[in-house]
């Protein structure tokens, strides 16, 4: 029996992955496996139901399932909650306290939604990489910070940024594993023209990469990479990098494939994980039917790989979306003349009607 964590949170969370639960479902059916899905309100959900973004028993769930299928959590209602108490607390203690530390977030360019791209056709075609993002250290959880007032009146604010070896060493041998099932690159990204922790940083990586001498290393500084991304993105197959620098990234990385609807995310520890749509809450289209689902459908299929190794099964579910796709329905984000419109139902029913033994 296979233990899922659903934490659908909130905006266009719910109904993104009400449509990934169906393809679960489906794929239990047709293959004949266990799931056994339990739910829990998380982020604004919580907040309105239990006045904070994470419960225990929420907690509890997680920990005690094999892997979570989170939605999105946020939304212009609780911006003015203060600062503990936000959605997005939940995220950061979820990550946390699952020792979800590796987090991985693929940015393709999908055949027929390359115009979608901000970018020139000939720039944005082809783009294939994986942001590898260090998730549960550096300056989101570094100590000290605070906001302290100071002997005259005045306000002074800071946070730390802070890497250990260990931390360092066990991101990037899941980058250097990553590629060597890739294309066999890894990109460094770092600060260490500037930052001390990005020395040691770059230090550790390079000592890592001796042992993967059929992977090739660069580093780069992120204000370059930032650069990189948006003028040659095909350059790129695994990039690794920094909690900070890889929030920044990995949404930039995003935009240049046009498919920010489409794009899943994996969030790896030792013993958990966090599966979840890059996209967030989209509070502006809730409840509308008009969100894209098929980056929460995606974030399931890793969900298949990564945590319960059913390879074939996940396989399936993406050849079940690039169908779909093939045959020209768009959800409202990705529409086009052209193409057939769809809501979000409708595209989580199409995918479940594609997914064969
Ligand atoms: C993300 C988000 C989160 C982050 C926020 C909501 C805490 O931007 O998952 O990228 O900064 O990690
Ligand atoms: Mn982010």
């Amino acid at each position: 029996m296979y233990k899922i964590a659903v934490l659908p949170g909130d905006g266009i969370g719910p109904e993104v992955i009400r449509e990934a639960v169906k393809i679960v479902r489906r794929v239990a059916e047709i293959f004949h496996l266990g799931f056994e899905l339990k739910e829990a309100p998380v982020g604004g959900a919580s907040i309105d139901q239990f006045g904070t973004p994470l419960t225990d028993e929420a907690l509890k769930l997680a920990r005690d399932s094999d892997c979570v299928l989170l939605g999105a959590v946020g939304g212009p209602k609780w911006e003015k909650v203060e600062y503990e108490k936000r959605p997005e607390q939940a995220l950061l203690t979820l990550r946390r306290e699952l020792g979800a530390f590796a987090n991985l977030r693929p940015a393709r360019v999908y055949p027929g939604l390359l115009e979608a791209s901000p970018l020139k056709k000939e720039v944005a075609e082809g783009t294939d990489l994986v942001v590898v993002r260090e998730l549960t250290g550096g300056i989101y959880f570094g100590k000290p910070k605070g906001i302290e007032r100071e002997a005259g009146g005045e306000e002074r604010a800071f946070n730390t940024e802070v890497y250990s070896t260990s931390e360092i060493k066990r991101i990037a041998v899941k980058a250097f594993d990553l590629a060597r099932r890739r294309r066999r690159k890894v990109t460094s990204v770092d600060k260490a023209n500037i930052l001390e922790s990005s020395i040691l940083w770059r230090r550790v990586v390079s000592e890592v990469g001796k042992s993967y001498p059929d992977v090739k290393l660069e580093h780069l500084y992120v204000d370059n990479c930032a650069m990189q991304l948006v003028s040659n993105p095909r350059q790129f197959d695994v990039i690794l990098t920094t909690n900070l620098f890889g929030d920044i990234l990995s949404d930039e990385a995003a935009v240049v494939t046009g498919s920010i609807g489409m794009l899943p995310s994996a969030s790896l520890g030792n013993h958990h994980a966090i599966y979840e749509p890059v996209h967030g809450s989209a509070p502006d289209i809730a409840g509308q039917n008009k969100a894209n689902p098929l980056a929460a459908i995606l974030s399931a299929a890793m969900m298949l790989e990564s945590t319960f190794q059913l390879y074939d099964v996940a396989r399936e579910v993406e050849k079940a979306v690039e169908t779909v796709l093939g045959e020209g329905y768009r959800t409202a984000d990705l529409h086009r003349p052209g193409t057939k419109l769809v809501g979000c139902l409708e595209m989580g029913s199409l995918v479940e009607g594609h997914i064969r033994k």
